[in-house]
């Protein structure tokens, strides 16, 4: 056998017109080179070769070719005689046939005539009377006829002998190695598929390689599905079921599903979702994944809520973190508990399918709600405890920036859970559901705002800056997603910045909030110390410090959070959390200095000079 590398070595090493030129006169033609076609009979030169390209081209009568072409159509050599010459030219060693590849190559072709054959004939015995049981059982499943057609269902009779007798053409031997029959010391061979409904599992070629088969009566202890075992054709860490119309199907999708049974498959097929595939009854493989990253960045992977479809999840996830590289991850789709695809098409149909795999969680996401909630986190050693499990995940990931990245986000999630802030409170998102927490706007936007800056109590920021807008309502505005982010953050703060938003949003013209008009009345005295509240500032200076104050309240949060997380990572990261910690306290003593200047008289300067 000769590769594919070899040969285009070959077409590398010899120059096309320097072949054709042996008996065809060649003139130049720009890059290219101009004759009559030597194919048929022309006046006017229509034959062009390219050495570039490697071709030549008739635009007369269409032929077309590279070097090797040449030689088996013109010169009328057999493929091997024509690699020998033009090797011999090239000065390249054509190398000596591998007997073993060659057999390997031979056998596979005549396993895959016997799967081929026991696929035509499994789908004819579903068709004949004996599958009557089977295509009963296949109605119950709710597939169309052109589902069932397209998939290739068929049946195995019960009969131990029913599938030599069919395929006698081939020899015991093959039949066994193809995985259609078993051996048994000093028993006779036997079928392995015997009364079940088949499915044919293809290569990515579109190739039947082997079979899965599905019990039909309840009332046996025998697995519910059966799989060929491993044969030359069939490798079952390295096939997914449907691949071969998965993968077209995805590259017009962008989407790619994994699901884990074959029955999820066709139900989802059926349902007009065209791009899934399984595994076959194992865990995803590394090769697996390998295939999956082939056709789409991020593939989608479905599974069970419940405890054994998280820990499955994991297994994926585990699987992949040392083959994270930039951009490739999996997405991970959680089911209601107890339901796979199949179930909840059935019961909410395609739309409700189709949005849980629009919305798939992160695999960082599933890693960190997995080993956050797999035991109660009371004691510094549980807290110890996650924090290691997650240290150990991010060490498995090889690709440097991906692990840092993963360690970072990790640790951040795990500051921020392990010690709460103390202030956290139910927050609820601007605009969803108003809670108690939530003053009311209008008809009395002015008391109610009144009320909440009051209860901002001893934040002096917070009570200045809200205070400020106040006064000035447009840079509420301006700022709103600044501000529902620090809303977040520091919840206590939440019910302040809805109101506020709320009644900047209610006015028409721009112009000070009812509060305005009482300036100060919410805010404690020494408020007045900035240099926005004073009504002696003049508005475009008081504006422009507000803007920095509403900058610098925002930042606070971000600014302790990342220090709780810097001085977190001491344990796992001493020198990296260290120089974090230097950067984290320089930002925070600028911070208090910025603050420091905004409340005296040299902040409408500073203001200026820093925009
Ligand atoms: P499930 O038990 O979830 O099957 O197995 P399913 O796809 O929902 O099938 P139905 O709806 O009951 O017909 C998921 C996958 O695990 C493998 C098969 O690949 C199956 O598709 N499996 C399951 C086996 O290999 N052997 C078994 O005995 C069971
Ligand atoms: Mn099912």
């Amino acid at each position: 056998m000769l590769s594919p590398q070899w040969l285009d070595e070959l077409r590398a090493r010899v120059t096309l017109s320097s072949v054709i030129q042996r008996t065809v006169k060649l003139q130049r033609a720009g890059h290219e080179w101009k004759a009559c076609c030597p194919f048929h009979n022309e006046k006017s030169p229509s034959f062009t070769v390219n050495d570039q390209k490697g071709f030549y081209h008739c635009f007369g009568c269409g032929a077309h070719g590279d070097v090797i072409r040449w030689m088996t159509d013109q010169q009328g050599l057999p493929f091997m005689d024509a690699v020998k010459e033009l090797a011999a030219q090239a000065g390249m060693e054509v190398p000596a046939p591998d007997p073993r590849a060659a057999k390997r190559a031979e056998q596979r072709a005549t396993l895959i005539d016997v799967t081929d054959a026991a696929q035509g004939w499994f789908m004819r015995n579903l068709a004949a009377a004996e599958g009557a049981t089977a295509r009963a059982y296949l109605a119950t499943r709710g597939f169309s006829d052109a589902v069932v057609r397209e998939f290739g269902f068929g049946f195995a009779p019960g009969e131990r002998q029913a599938l030599k007798g069919a395929l006698s053409q081939f020899p015991e031997e093959l039949l066994v190695e193809a995985g259609m029959r078993i051996t048994v010391e000093g028993k006779e061979p036997y079928d392995r598929f015997r009364d079940r409904l088949m499915l044919p599992i293809h290569d990515a070629r579109g190739r039947v390689i082997a079979f899965g088969g599905r019990i039909l009566s309840k009332d046996t202890d025998a697995p519910k599905y059966l799989n060929s075992p491993d044969t030359p054709l069939f490798d079952k860490g390295r096939t997914l079921y449907n691949l071969h119309r998965a993968g077209p199907a995805s590259r017009k999708t962008g989407r790619l599903v994994v699901v884990e049974g074959y029955m999820d498959v066709i139900a989802l097929a059926n349902a007009g979702i065209p791009d899934a595939v399984a595994p076959l009854g194992t865990a995803l493989t590394e090769q697996q994944i390998e295939l999956l990253w082939r056709l789409v960045e991020v593939p989608v992977l479905c599974f069970d809520g419940d405890a054994a479809g998280q820990r499955a999840a994991m297994r994926a996830i585990t699987r992949a973190l040392p083959m994270l590289r930039p951009a490739h991850s999996l997405g991970i789709v959680r089911l209601p508990a107890g339901l796979d695809p199949d179930d909840l098409l059935k019961q909410q149909g395609p739309a409700a399918m189709e949005a849980l795999l629009g919305s798939p969680a992160s695999l960082l996401e599933t890693l960190w709600a997995f080993e956050r909630d797999a035991q109660p986190l009371r004691t510094p050693e549980d807290k110890a405890g996650l924090k290691q499990r997650l240290v150990d995940h991010v060490e498995t990931i090889q690709h440097p920036d991906i692990r840092s990245l993963y360690k970072r986000e990790l640790m951040d999630r795990f500051s921020a859970f392990a010690f709460p802030p103390r202030e956290r409170a139910e927050w609820k998102p601007r605009g969803t559901g108003a809670g108690a927490n939530r003053a009311e706007a209008s008809p009395d936007g002015g008391q109610a705002l009144r009320k909440v800056i009051k209860a901002s109590g001893q934040d002096q920021l917070a009570n200045a800056v809200f205070a400020g807008l106040a006064r000035f309502p447009d840079l509420a505005l301006a700022h709103a997603d600044a501000l529902a982010r620090f809303a977040e953050a520091e919840p206590r703060h939440a019910a302040a910045i809805d109101a506020l938003l709320d009644v900047a949003e209610g006015l028409d013209s721009p112009g000070g909030l009812p509060i305005s008009e009482e300036q100060g009345s919410g805010a404690p005295p020494d408020n007045t110390r900035f240099v926005f509240l004073k009504d002696t500032t003049d508005p475009a200076t008081a504006r422009a410090v507000l803007t920095e104050a509403i900058a610098l309240l925002v930042e606070r949060p971000v600014l302790e959070a990342a220090l709780e997380a810097a001085t977190a990572r001491f344990a796992t990261d001493p020198e990296g959390a260290l120089a974090e910690q230097q950067r984290l306290r320089e930002r925070k003593l600028a911070f208090q200095r910025r603050l420091g200047q905004m409340a005296s008289r040299g902040a409408a300067d500073a203001a200026r000079s820093d925009s």
